[in-house]
Parts: C-alpha cells; structure tokens; sequence
C-alpha cells in the first residue's frame, strides 16, 4: 500500500530505470550545433546545421525556428511536422528546411539577418520530449582594400613634425585595423599611438628612423586585406658631413696638394631635402665665402699662402640645420721637389755621357799623339848620328804587332824638353832606369783582363 501511495515522479524514474535495463539508455533527447556563432557572409546562402539524437520511439517530431534580433519582435520562422514542412508566409523565400532534418538553410544573406536564431524540436512519444538550442548569426561584408592617406601629404620635419596616417575602407564591417612598418606589425611606444579603433596611426614627433614603408592591414571575421604602401617624407638632416677629393691622398682632415695643381672638393651629408655646401676660406682674421654648391674646386697658384683652411658648412633649408667641418690645405712648392726629380732623372743620362766623351776624347789623343811619336821617330832614325845602345832600346811602335799589350791605362809624362831623341819606356816588367832622357815619354802599366772564370762549368 505505502509502495502504491508514492509519487508520481518516482513512478516515472522507475519505468526510465526499466528502460534503462531493457534498451540500454534511457530516452533522451539532446540537439546539438557546431557552433554558437556562425559569421555568415552578406549575399551568400548560409546553412545553421542542427543534430538530434532521440533513442526512443517517436510518433511525430516537431521542429520550430525562431529568429530574436535586437530590432525587431521574436518570429517564429517556420515550422514541420514529421516530413511537411510549413513556412512563416512572411519568410517563406527566405528559410528552407527538410524535416526531418532539422538544419535551417538562409537562402540569402542581408544584414538584417543577424540576430539569435532558436531551434526547438518536440518528440511525440511517451512521454514527449523537447529540447532548445541557440545560435548566434552575424553577417559580414569583406573588406575592400585599404587606403591611407598621410597628414600632413608633404611631409615633416624630424624632432619637430607629427605625421598621421589613416586607413580607411570604403566596404567591410566590423573592420579590424592593423598597422605595419616594413610588413612588420607596430606597437604603441613614445613616438607611436593609435586610435581606438586603430584606423588612426600617429607618429609624434618624427624621426629619421621613422622613413619606411607603412601599410595598413584591414581584415574581419571573414577576410583580409592589406593596404599598398606609402613612405612618408621626413626632412632630416645634414648628418655626417664629409670632404672627400678627388685626389685621394686624404690624411686626417688634412690634404696636401702641390703647387701649381688644382684640386677638387666634394661634400656630402646624410640629408633630405640634400643639403646646400658653402666653402669659406679662413684668414687670420676673417673668412671669405669662396664657393656655394656640392663642389669646390682649388686652384693653387691663385692662393697665396702655403697652408689653408677651409671650412665646408652643409645646410638643410627645411629643417634648418647645418653641418661644418674644417680642412687644411697644405700646397707643397714645387721647386726643390721637381729639381731634386729632374737631376734624379738626368743624373745617369749626364754620367754615361761625360765617360763616353772622356773615352772618345783619351782615344782621339792616343792616336794623334801616336801619329805624332811615328814621324818623330822616322825622323830620328834617319840621323846619322844615332848611337847604337839607344836605338835597341827604342821599340817604338813595336806594340802593334800584338795588341794585347798595348791594352791598359796610359800615363802621360812630361819630361824636360831637348833635341834628343825620345826614349820610351817598356813595359813594366822591363822597364829601364831612364833618367836622363830628355823629351816626353809615356808609360805603359799593363793590363791583360782575365778570361771570365765559369764557376757553373765543370
Ligand atoms: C509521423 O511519423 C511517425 C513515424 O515516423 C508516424 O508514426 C506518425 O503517424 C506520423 N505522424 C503524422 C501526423 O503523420
Ligand atoms: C541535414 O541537412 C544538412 C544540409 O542541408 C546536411 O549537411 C546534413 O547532413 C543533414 N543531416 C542529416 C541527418 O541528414
Ligand atoms: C544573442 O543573445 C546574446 C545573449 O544570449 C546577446 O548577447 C546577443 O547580443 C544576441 N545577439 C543578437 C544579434 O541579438
Ligand atoms: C605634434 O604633436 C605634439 C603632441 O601631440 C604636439 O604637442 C605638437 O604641437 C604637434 N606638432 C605639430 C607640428 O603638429
Ligand atoms: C620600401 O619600398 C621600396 C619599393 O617599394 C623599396 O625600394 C625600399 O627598399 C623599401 N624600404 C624598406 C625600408 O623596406
Ligand atoms: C696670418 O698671420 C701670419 C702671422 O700672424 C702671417 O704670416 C700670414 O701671412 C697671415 N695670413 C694672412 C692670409 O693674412
Ligand atoms: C683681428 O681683428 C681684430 C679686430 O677686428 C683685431 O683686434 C686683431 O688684432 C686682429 N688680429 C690679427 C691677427 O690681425
Ligand atoms: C632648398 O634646397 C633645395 C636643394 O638644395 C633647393 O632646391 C630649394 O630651392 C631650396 N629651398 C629654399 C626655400 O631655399
Ligand atoms: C838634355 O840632354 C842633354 C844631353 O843629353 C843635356 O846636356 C841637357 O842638360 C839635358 N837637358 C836637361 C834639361 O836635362
Ligand atoms: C756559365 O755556364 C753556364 C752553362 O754553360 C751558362 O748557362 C752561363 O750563361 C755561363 N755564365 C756566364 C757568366 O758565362
């Protein structure tokens, strides 16, 4: 009796736990969906794709969709029973199902479509069943490209101008902003901030290192685009200012140039707009604009000193900045470096010349002394008075039957003049004492040159 009096619930929980035991589960019913939100693309079909499982005898099933947007009131959209399918008349081009299957297919996405779309589903059974399952619909047009325009267009100047880019897209919703710098996304730091959608990027104030390229990448749930790219104009500068010649004897800051020369001066800096170039020539005491431009070029005879300084002042118009560097011109005289270069040059030309005049002109006088000594001595022979010991020592021209021996260095000697005859002495090796001939003798010191010893031949 009590067992009977219990209630109805436990009643029911005692026929699931005999089904349970029967057919393996109890009866449920569970819906499911991929997903809570589904991002649809505008002007496309999109399909809201719903599961069911029921694991107990079903005599009907019934399936419901209704649509909550934030404009307008909840509608029901359709519903079906077992295979008839009946469509809200209002929506009826716009939904379609086949029951029963429970997935709702948009024939064509609008805007308006967005909204919370429910699905209910009713098993007709014992007991009937129901269950519920929500899914979130946006709609999304892509993005068209981006496009940036820069303020101010012309450009700024480093440390003084702020430059401002924004990026706009003429299609697209819910627009996600991204901003890149050599196709490397960029972070707020000192000199960058954004907007707080982030389609407004600013650099304040500009740098030199800020010159790149920028881009904009637009995207949403659906697509993606980037912008093309702008390079901003940043006016920076003069930086590292430099002469340079277009000799290249470059020492330190100092160039030595010889005189009479010309040289030319190039000056270059980092700069933008590129800088103008002054060169100023300093005196003692005042300094004299002698050149504008990126060139000077110095003529050494028109500066009268030897040593120069120049100072070259790089400018930049627009930002209103300069640059100098000095420099020291050193002009070297010409003279005593050229002379020294020309006897340098000469010098041997000069040596082998005076040794072969003196060699033609000793040749010239051995042989007119030798005619000379010839027609003495036949003059001499033909005396009668010729003693005899005198003329065996007197060979004179005996030498020429072999020239080896006349070969060596001939000494002239001058000897007490008189009518005697002329004795001449012999070689060393037989010489005689002759001490008391008047006249002029010569001396012969032989020389033989020895034959060239081989040290390479056996
Ligand atoms: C629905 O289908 C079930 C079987 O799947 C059937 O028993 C029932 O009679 C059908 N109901 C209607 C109204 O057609
Ligand atoms: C229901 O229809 C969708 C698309 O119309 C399909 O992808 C899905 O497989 C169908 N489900 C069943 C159980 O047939
Ligand atoms: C859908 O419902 C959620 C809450 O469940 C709400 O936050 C959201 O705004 C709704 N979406 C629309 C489009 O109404
Ligand atoms: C640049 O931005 C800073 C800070 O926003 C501002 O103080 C300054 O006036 C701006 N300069 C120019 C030239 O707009
Ligand atoms: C920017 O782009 C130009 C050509 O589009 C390229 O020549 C240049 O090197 C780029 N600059 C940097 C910093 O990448
Ligand atoms: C500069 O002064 C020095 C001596 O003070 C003098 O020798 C030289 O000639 C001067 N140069 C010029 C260009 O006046
Ligand atoms: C340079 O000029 C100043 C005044 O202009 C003068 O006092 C000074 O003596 C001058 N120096 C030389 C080296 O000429
Ligand atoms: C600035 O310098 C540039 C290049 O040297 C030149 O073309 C321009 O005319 C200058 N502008 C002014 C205002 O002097
Ligand atoms: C030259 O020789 C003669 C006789 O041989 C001699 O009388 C004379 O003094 C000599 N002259 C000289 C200058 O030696
Ligand atoms: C010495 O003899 C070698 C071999 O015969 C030869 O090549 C070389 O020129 C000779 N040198 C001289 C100085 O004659």
């Amino acid at each position: 009796m009590e067992l009977l009096s219990c209630p109805n619930y436990l009643l029911k929980c005692g026929v699931c736990i005999v089904l349970l035991l029967v057919f393996g589960t109890c009866s449920t019913l569970k819906l499911t969906a991929p997903s809570p939100t589904i991002h649809g693309i505008k002007g496309q079909p999109l399909t809201l794709p719903i599961h069911y499982d029921v694991n107990a005898p079903a005599s009907g099933v019934q399936i419901i969709w209704m649509l909550e947007r934030p404009s307008a009131p909840p509608a029901c959209l359709l519903t079906s029973f077992n295979d008839t399918f009946l469509p809200d008349l209002e929506f009826q081009h716009k939904f379609t199902m086949n029951p029963p299957n429970a997935s709702l297919l948009i024939n064509s996405l609008h805007l308006s479509d967005e909204g919370n779309y429910t699905v209910k589903v009713n098993i007709q059974g014992e007991p009937t069943m129901s269950a519920t399952q929500k899914i979130e619909v946006t709609v999304h047009v892509p993005v068209s490209q981006p496009i940036i325009a820069s303020e101010p267009s012309y450009g700024a100047v480093e440390y003084v101008g702020n430059l401002t880019f924004k990026c706009h897209v003429s299609k697209g919703t819910r627009v996600r902003y991204q901003w890149l710098k050599n196709r490397s996304p960029l972070q707020t730091s000192s000199t960058y901030s954004f907007s707080r959608d982030n389609s407004i990027f600013t650099i304040a104030p500009v740098m030199k290192n800020d010159i790149g390229n920028y881009s904009c990448l637009a995207s949403n749930y659906i697509s993606e685009i980037e912008s093309d790219t702008i390079a901003p104009i940043i006016y920076y500068g003069p930086y590292g200012l430099r002469v340079i010649s277009d000799k290249g004897f470059k020492v330190g800051e100092v160039f030595t140039i010889d005189n009479g020369e010309s040289v030319r001066f190039d000056c270059s800096a980092d700069s933008n707009p590129p800088n103008t170039c002054a060169w100023i020539q300093r005196g003692n005491n005042s300094t004299e604009i002698v050149n504008y431009g990126p060139y000077f070029k110095l003529l050494s005879e028109k500066v009268g000193q030897k040593t120069v300084d120049y100072l070259c002042r790089a400018y930049n118009n627009i930002t209103g900045k300069g640059e100098e560097t000095q420099f020291t011109v050193i002009i070297t005289p010409i003279d005593p470096e050229k002379l020294s270069q020309i006897t340098s040059s000469l010098s041997p030309l000069a040596a082998i010349t005076g040794v072969s005049l003196f060699v033609i002109v000793s040749i010239c006088f051995i042989f007119v002394w030798k005619k000379y000594q010839l027609q003495r001595a036949i003059q001499w022979k033909l005396q009668p008075r010729r003693p005899s010991t005198e003329y065996r020592r007197t060979p004179i021209y005996s030498g020429h039957e072999d020239a080896i021996n006349d070969f060596g260095i001939y000494e002239f000697v001058s000897l007490p003049d008189s009518t005697a005859p002329h004795r001449v002495i012999p070689p060393a090796s037989n010489s005689l004492q002759v001490q008391d001939t008047n006249g002029t003798v010569y001396e012969v010191i032989q020389f033989v040159p020895e034959p060239v010893q081989n040290d390479s031949q056996p």
